[in-house]
């Protein structure tokens, strides 16, 4: 997420959302080991590893890519690109579901073609806002506006929703259910499965990526910019669902 609106007071944190328990399922998320790298027309989608850390330090020094993060700044060095990484390797991967994205050209269509390191998308955490997990991606600017990061987001999709899942009983943003026409009758309501993705409103590419992808927007607040160099001004956030195939 990121970017801001014009510069105004500090502000405080947004009322804490109204929650709401739901019967619903979640995935069972296979350790990296065990997962199938994703081939899409251009891109391999698969577990990042320790030895990506300089590619990943790559990607997270160019500014116009971390503007969009909640940090809005480059990493300092390559142990906070490291730090980035440990996030999605084991045990953590048993919690998250990110991908590093290898770009493998336009030509090359063997399974075994090399191919550079241009970004990552995944699910990178389980959102506090809503309950449910939250996707997201970055992708290095050299290969922005070429449809890639909607070809990894379709892809990534698919893969999530075809994992095994279980039943489970979560406390979730209220309007997260609202908003899709379901009404508690008493008891704990069953909901469909969603997966989220929560955008600052000026990042319009990232926009299109999600509704290209099929997430619908579903929840829009301001909240002081959590970026470094946009202290005391506000950031417009929009949280988008995607409802699980068939739901
Ligand atoms: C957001 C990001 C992943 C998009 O990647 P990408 O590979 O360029 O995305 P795609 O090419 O699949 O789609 C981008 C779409 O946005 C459109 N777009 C991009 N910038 C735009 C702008 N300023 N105004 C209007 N449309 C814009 C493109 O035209 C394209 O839409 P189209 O296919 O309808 O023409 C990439 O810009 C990025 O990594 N940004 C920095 C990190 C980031 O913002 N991550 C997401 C945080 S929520």
């Amino acid at each position: 997420m990121a970017s801001s609106s014009l510069p105004g007071p500090p502000q405080a944190p947004p009322p804490a959302s109204a929650k709401v328990k739901v019967k619903t399922t979640w995935p069972t998320i296979p350790p990296n080991t065990d997962r199938k790298p994703i081939r899409t027309e251009r891109l391999l989608l698969r577990p990042i590893t320790a030895t990506d850390v300089e590619a990943i330090y790559q990607l997270r020094t160019q500014p116009e890519v971390m503007l969009w993060t909640l940090l809005g700044t480059v990493d300092k060095d390559v142990d906070e690109s490291r730090a980035f990484i440990e996030r999605f390797l084991s045990p953590k991967d048993l919690k998250t579901f990110n991908f590093a994205v290898v770009y493998l050209g336009d030509d090359d269509k063997s399974e075994n073609a090399d191919g550079v390191l241009i970004g990552t998308a995944g699910v990178h955490k389980i959102l506090p806002e809503s309950g449910w997990a939250e996707a997201g991606y970055m992708f290095r600017k050299e290969y922005w506006n070429k449809g890639l990061a909607t070809e990894a987001m379709r892809a990534l999709t698919k893969a999530w929703w075809a994992l095994a899942r279980t039943e489970i009983e979560l406390e979730v943003d209220a309007a997260s259910v609202e908003k899709r026409g379901e009404k508690s009758e008493g008891g704990v309501m069953q909901v469909p499965e969603i997966l989220t993705a929560l955008i600052e409103t000026s990042n319009i590419g990232s926009q299109r990526v999600l509704e290209k992808a099929g997430f619908k927007e579903y929840k829009t607040w301001t909240e002081p910019d959590s970026r470094a160099g946009f202290e005391g001004r506000t950031a417009t956030l929009v949280l988008f669902l995607l409802e699980a195939p068939d739901s």
